[in-house]
């Protein structure tokens, strides 16, 4: 597996290479260039990137707030960065948001390359052209569609990621697996072994579905599979739990969901559980809560006019939507996740 096309406003590949620093030194030859790197992982670039091309960013969300952001952009203009430029982001999915949201609006739109460092970056955040920042009144609030030049994925880069970020990753891939690539489902049951396959064909997922639909008009909306519920949760519990921890649960729930509004089998529904307990994810959550969630999912973006509108399945990778009344969606959250 050497690369994955992605067309969008403009084609770009997601490259495999066995090491990320040789392609880095091909993307930047030639060329006047910023890396975006928090600064705890900026001691594993040190050998590779001139340090003063480096932007030090803080960890985690913290560096995709509006402060952060603009100092970025006043970094790059003392830097002498112009049009030919290139914005590279090595990190998580919350640096690669950050760098391609730089990178989208620095005069008005530099070529910029991701170079996840988590599962989550890798299967998902850095795909897609999705970038932005978050505002006070919440996540994700200010951003752009602008697709990288590249995406640079080495799997050896997982060494020093924890266990747990690991597992909060794969909750991504198995989303994948369920809606349209079964094959992970299985490989999931070994991903030591299987980790760099699992990533592959998350990839290749999420790269047909935003081929298709680049700015979510419809068929990107099946990503979010599980997210409606996980997003609630992951708000309710102030962000003690991973997002993929969150979404594993919100899986459980839309699988209990579809089997009530869309006829998936209530043996795929079953599987859920055993796949996402078999990576240690969490499947449910405290029974009280579930006023407190409806309250958080009805301010969430996707809702309907006769009631919440979630991304469900027919059966193994055939993705439905179903509206579902406040009772229904009581009732299927005590019965999957609400214990
Ligand atoms: N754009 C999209 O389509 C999209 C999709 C999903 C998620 N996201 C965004 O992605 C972010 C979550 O991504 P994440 O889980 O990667 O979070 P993250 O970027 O905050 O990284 C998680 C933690 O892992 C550490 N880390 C990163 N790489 C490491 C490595 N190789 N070894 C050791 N530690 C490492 C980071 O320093 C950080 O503390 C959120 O901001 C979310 O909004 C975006």
């Amino acid at each position: 597996m050497n690369e994955i096309k992605v067309s969008a406003e403009r084609d770009y590949v997601v490259s495999f290479p066995s090491s990320w620093r040789p392609r880095f030194n091909e993307l930047i030859a030639n060329r006047s260039f910023a890396v975006i790197v928090p600064e705890p992982i900026s001691s594993q670039i040190k050998d590779v990137v001139d340090p003063s091309r480096l932007i030090l960013t803080s960890d985690g969300e913290s560096q995709k707030s509006i402060d952060s952001y603009g100092s970025i952009l006043e970094k790059l203009a003392l830097m002498g960065l112009d049009r030919s430029s290139l914005i590279v982001g090595i990190g998580g999915g919350a640096t690669t948001d950050l760098a391609g949201f730089v990178a989208a609006t620095y005069l008005r739109g530099v070529d910029w390359v991701a170079i996840p460092t988590t599962v989550a970056g890798m299967v998902d955040a850095a795909i897609g052209g999705k970038t932005g920042v978050n505002l006070t009144s919440g996540k994700n609030l200010a951003g752009a569609f602008f697709s990288p030049h590249e995406v640079v994925i080495d799997t050896n880069w997982l060494s020093t990621l924890s266990d747990r970020d690991i597992r909060a990753g794969l909750a991504e891939a198995v989303k994948c697996g369920f809606i349209s690539e079964p094959k992970i489902l299985d490989l999931v049951t070994d991903w030591k072994r299987n980790l760099t396959e699992i990533i592959a064909l998350s990839v290749g997922v999420k790269a047909g579905v935003v081929a298709r639909d680049f700015k979510e008009s419809h068929e990107r909306e099946i990503l979010n599979y599980g997210h409606t519920l996980g997003h609630a949760i992951e708000k309710h519990s102030g962000y003690s739990l991973r997002h993929g921890e969150a979404v594993s649960i919100g899986m459980c729930f839309a699988a209990e969901l579809s089997v009530k509004l869309s006829g998936l089998s209530g043996s795929i529904a079953e599987k859920h559980r055993e796949i996402l307990q078999a990576l240690d994810l969490p499947v449910t959550y405290s029974a009280t809560a579930f006023d407190a969630l409806f309250d958080l999912m009805r301010s969430d973006k996707k809702r309907g006019a006769g009631g919440l509108r979630f991304v469900t399945l027919k059966a193994l990778g055939a993705t439905d939507r179903a509206t579902a009344s406040r009772e229904l969606l009581n009732e299927c959250y005590l019965k999957s996740v609400g214990r």
